[in-house]
């Protein structure tokens, strides 16, 4: 099922007026890991591009990364977090099973006049988080929103298989969506279109199958190995890099631009062979794609926001750049926004 949103009807458009991202200070290097488990780090370095990811210490959590970056976002905007009217945390590792770690972010933060949810859609979380934002303030109901994709993936990895553990990373990345009156006949920066698809039939490729309803920790697990994130990498590769092409050419067909309009494609980092083969097959050239997965390994829903605030910290977009934000991960969920920054 997918569902697209063309933004030109509505009386605002929602720009990206703060932007922000926080990552922990521990660092796992690809040596660190061949203490663990059988493995190289020419293996990981070449199979998946990732050299080193940072990691949580035991105190550290979800809501504080997000809480990080959310500040950064918020400094960036210029806004006081009471002036913040809704706070999304996309994300696969909460806080706690409830409440929201929305909620602990708004109290963090001490945004007193928003409404605040979790999302959960694994890596396209934050796209989708974009996308419902979008809607609310081109609606005019909202003036503004906090988008979060926050991740503390290392503590449902499993440190004992090698084919998934090396993948992974904590971070959070934040925007602040803020809506501007729509002027007739001008081109104006904003979220242009916001795609979004699921396919739940193959809900067994990614996924991390206690704390929940069907297999609650209160009571013994069939497989202990259920409380740790199982992926089948190999299964879904080809598959990733299918739909994050098809998407691309739909957010370029849609909004009538071609590839030479668009300044960056930043990609969730889910493999770095991936993103390039998908570059590859849609003739991007190599500056108009953005990797950092060497630094952060795959940080699910936190991957789109750390990129895309890295990509714009060091200049490599301007404002009224056109940047495709593109995501593809467990559920299956996929999905893209295109933005002119
Ligand atoms: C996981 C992934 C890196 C594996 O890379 P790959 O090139 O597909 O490698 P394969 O799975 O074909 O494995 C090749 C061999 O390396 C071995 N291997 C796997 N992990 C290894 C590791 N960390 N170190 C050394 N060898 C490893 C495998 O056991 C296999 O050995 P075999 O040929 O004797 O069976 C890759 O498939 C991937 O990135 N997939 C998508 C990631 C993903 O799902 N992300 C989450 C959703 S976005």
């Amino acid at each position: 099922m997918n569902k697209s949103i063309e933004s030109h009807h509505s009386d605002f458009i929602a720009v990206i007026a703060g932007h922000g991202s926080y990552a922990p200070a521990g660092i796992l290097t690809n040596d660190d890991f061949t203490k663990m488990v059988e493995t190289s780090d020419e293996w990981i370095k070449t199979r998946t591009g990732i050299e080193r990811r940072h990691v949580c210490g035991k105190d550290e959590s979800t809501a504080q990364l997000a809480t990080e970056a959310a500040k950064k976002a918020l400094a960036t905007a210029g806004l006081k977090p009471e002036q913040i009217e809704l706070i999304i945390v996309a994300t696969i590792t909460p806080e706690m099973v409830f409440p929201s770690t929305a909620c602990f972010v708004q109290k963090n933060l001490g945004a007193t006049n928003a409404w605040a949810f979790d999302l959960m859609a694994a890596c396209s979380g934050f796209i989708y988080g974009i996308s419902i934002a979008q809607q609310f303030i081109e609606s005019g109901r909202l003036k503004n929103a906090l988008v979060i994709g926050a991740e503390t993936l290392t503590k449902i990895a499993n440190y004992k298989d090698r084919t998934s553990c090396i993948l992974f990373g904590d971070g959070a990345g934040a925007v602040v969506l803020e809506g501007r009156p729509r002027k007739k006949d001008e081109v104006q920066s904003g979220v242009i279109y916001s795609t979004m698809y699921a396919d739940g039939s193959s809900w067994e490729a990614l996924n991390c199958q206690a704390y929940g309803s069907r297999n609650p920790v209160s009571r013994p697990l069939d497989d202990p190995k259920k409380i740790y994130m199982e992926i089948k990498g190999r299964e879904v590769y080809q598959q990733a890099v299918r739909r994050i092409v098809e998407t691309v050419m739909e957010c370029l067909e849609k909004c009538n631009l071609t590839l030479d309009d668009i300044k960056m494609v930043v990609s969730h980092q889910m493999n770095a062979r991936i993103i390039e083969s998908a570059a590859k097959r849609l003739e991007i050239p190599d500056d108009k794609i953005f990797i950092n997965i060497n630094e952060y390994g795959n940080t699910s829903a936190a991957s789109v926001p750390l990129a895309f605030d890295q990509v714009i910290r060091e200049g490599k977009i301007k404002r009224g750049d056109i940047v495709i934000l593109v995501a593809f991960g467990a559920g299956l969920t996929w999905g893209a926004n295109v933005i002119r920054f």
